[in-house]
């Protein structure tokens, strides 16, 4: 397994419109298998393989949930007063070709973020739930509704299928200020 680098706005590679999936084999597995090592290691929750600099139909999402039958850890990771987390659950969940195939009318705004983006946050107004069909790893078509933080990263996650990232559903104002900040962040680093 790898970890590959990721790609950071405004790397033109990240507006590529990927290409299905055509080849269900071993590569696959192991690209699958390295796209998942990749997000754990930048402690993400979604990655399209784009973001790789692939330009494939191809995403991994693991929200990650709290293990709720795992006793609470104590917590180191932000100092100040002692507290407690349930260690995380991992769910990884890989989607070939996915397509949407009926968002809701509803709309949903969710604090996003994204690996390509790092460290900006911003509000995205989303359809709410949406149905998703997409292929496994062995060729399979499977459909699923998708809601809550579920429905929002898969969306997200699609978008980058598009060459669309989450700064571009925000005011060309604001879209600008979150560019100024990341190349800001990239000259101090
Ligand atoms: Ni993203």
């Amino acid at each position: 397994m790898a970890i590959h680098n990721i790609i950071e706005a405004p790397d033109p590679r990240l507006k590529t419109i990927s290409k299905p999936v055509e080849t269900f084999d071993d590569a696959l597995k192991t690209l699958v298998e390295d796209m998942f090592e990749t997000m754990y290691a930048a402690n993400g929750i979604g990655l399209a393989a784009i973001q790789i600099g692939l330009p494939l139909r191809l995403l991994v999402i693991d929200l990650q949930p709290e293990d709720m039958d795992a006793e609470p850890e104590e917590c180191h990771s932000h100092g100040g007063h002692k507290h407690f987390h349930r260690p995380l659950k991992k769910e990884p969940r890989v989607f070939v070709n996915p397509e949407i195939l009926d968002p809701s009318e509803e709309l949903h705004s969710f604090q996003e973020g994204c690996l390509s983006v790092p460290d900006i946050y911003a509000d995205v107004e989303r359809p709410s739930a949406c149905r998703v069909r997409w292929q496994d790893l062995e060729g399979n078509t499977h459909e699923e509704d998708m809601t809550d933080m579920m429905a929002v990263c898969i969306q997200h996650e699609m978008d980058h299928l598009e060459g669309i990232l989450f700064i571009d559903h925000l005011s060309r104002l604001k879209r600008n200020m979150a560019l100024k900040k990341l190349e800001k962040a990239r000259k101090a680093a």
